[in-house]
């Protein structure tokens, strides 16, 4: 697939470029004109020039003794000659020229008016019914000097102009797009469970459709999470009393079954609907875990909230060790929800209890930064696997009863309230064991 490109270069470059090209087709055409009429000038000179010396020359020449001698006429004073010139009879024979005329470079035949050589322009006219004749050269080389110096001078603004251009049509298409770029950071700055509709504000017609379109579709999508979570939570609660009143049956009726066959069943079902139990339990924390209100609107100490979970779930454990290691008289106060932090932390402690060796401790830790860490002592998970424990119903311990939705309500609350988690096994500094760390630094304190 071909890479995206940036909108603004393209429009940046492609601006530049276009005006770039106009300024030098304007700049050709603009030379072109100036060359034909400083050419029409330079012509009308030398025509001129001609025309003014040739009376002089007749004098000249009529005055002269010997006609036969051809004769130089010395310049004044030393000057760089633009014009130089030749008076010639019918013959060909040169009878009058300028100081620094060279024959050589002359029309050897007689051309009337206008004519170029490789290095020089020439104008020719005649006096005296065709009897004298006066050919005027100027050196091409000074019409090319000026074009040359005109080119220059129409040059230089270019070279301040591209770099002027770019910046400024960069600067104008950026102010164009400012609104288009503030839909493109509301929409990046989202967490992925924010589907409130996208503010247009301001958005130009092309683009009003597509964020129509996506407000659509996040409309669409939001009613659907909505009804799927509904249904999930509703089902669980409703769940909730007949797996409660079978439970309790099945309990009374265990007391009046002396061992046996009977009872073995009995027990067997007891453990099932305990299984049922969880599950609807498990489902109503995912239904939480995945709706809103995972943030609330009053700051609670992490630090606090962690040690009540940690004595809690102390007492309901009591053959277990588990350590707690938390900066002394600190506090790390969040706006994460202390339901969904609840959830969170029970979950994976339910975890480091059931999937971690028995007779070992599980160690918690919460820094002052807001880094909690949970290990315990396991047998080491394949890469492959742990990427994948936090999807729905993924397991890799089966030799204990349980759903695989612990590490899915987890990573659902966290990613909901914008923290990070990350597994580690084996856990760090260990050569075996699981560790699963939860940064709360970034969620707004
Ligand atoms: N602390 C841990 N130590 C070792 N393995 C773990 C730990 N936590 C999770 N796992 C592994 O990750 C898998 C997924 O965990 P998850 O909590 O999602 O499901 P579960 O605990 O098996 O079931 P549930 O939590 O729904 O009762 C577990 O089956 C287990 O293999
Ligand atoms: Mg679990």
């Amino acid at each position: 697939m071909k890479a995206p490109q940036s909108l603004q270069k393209t429009l940046g470059v492609g601006l530049t470029a276009g005006v770039t090209l106009l300024w030098m087709l304007a700049l050709l055409g603009a030379l072109y004109v100036s060359q034909n009429k400083l050419n029409e000038l330079f012509d009308s000179t030398l025509a001129e020039t001609a025309h003014r010396i040739m009376p002089l020359a007749v004098v000249e020449i009529i005055n002269r003794e010997n006609l036969d001698q051809p004769q130089q006429i010395m310049s004044f004073e030393a000057h760089d000659k633009q014009f130089i010139y030749l008076v010639r009879d019918a013959l060909g024979r040169i009878l009058l020229q300028s100081h620094n005329a060279d024959p050589s470079i002359f029309n050897q035949t007689l051309v009337k008016g206008f004519s170029s050589s490789k290095t020089h322009r020439f104008y020719r006219t005649s006096a005296i019914q065709n009897t004298l004749h006066i050919e005027v050269a100027q050196p091409l080389i000074d019409r090319r000097e000026a074009i040359t110096q005109m080119a220059i001078t129409l040059l230089w603004p270019l070279i301040l102009i591209i770099p002027l251009c770019f910046i400024g049509s960069l600067a104008f298409v950026r102010y164009s797009f400012r609104y288009v770029i503030a839909y493109r950071d509301e929409v990046e700055s989202r967490g992925s469970s924010d589907l409130s509709p996208v503010k247009m504000d301001g958005l130009p017609t092309e683009i009003i459709t597509i964020a129509e379109s996506v407000n659509n579709l996040l409309d669409r999508l939001r009613r659907a999470l909505d009804s799927e979570r509904s249904f999930t939570a509703n089902s669980a609660h409703e769940l909730r009393t007949p797996i409660a009143t079978a439970l309790a049956q099945i309990q009374r009726l265990q007391q009046k079954v002396s061992a046996g066959p009977i009872k073995d069943s009995m027990v067997k079902i007891e453990t099932t609907i305990r299984g049922l139990s969880g599950l609807s339990e498990k489902l109503m924390q995912l239904a939480k875990a995945e709706g809103g209100g995972l943030l609330s609107t009053e700051r609670h100490d992490l630090i606090s909230l962690l040690s009540m979970i940690v004595d809690d779930t102390r007492r309901s454990n009591p053959g277990k060790i588990i350590t707690l290691a938390i900066p002394q008289n600190e506090a790390f106060m969040s706006v994460i929800d202390p339901d969904a932090f609840a959830i969170l932390i029970r979950n994976l402690l339910d975890n480091a209890i059931k999937h971690g060796i028995s007779n070992q401790p599980v160690e918690i830790s919460f820094s002052s930064k807001g880094v909690l860490s949970i290990a315990n002592a396991a047998s080491v998970i394949p890469v492959e696997t742990l990427t994948q424990l936090r999807q729905r119903f993924v397991r890799s311990n089966l030799s204990v009863q349980g759903m695989g939705l612990g590490l899915a309500i987890a990573d659902a609350i966290v990613t909901g309230v914008g923290a990070t988690m990350t597994f580690s096994s084996p856990a760090a500094g260990r050569v075996d064991g699981f560790e699963v760390e939860v940064d709360f630094s970034m969620i707004l304190k």
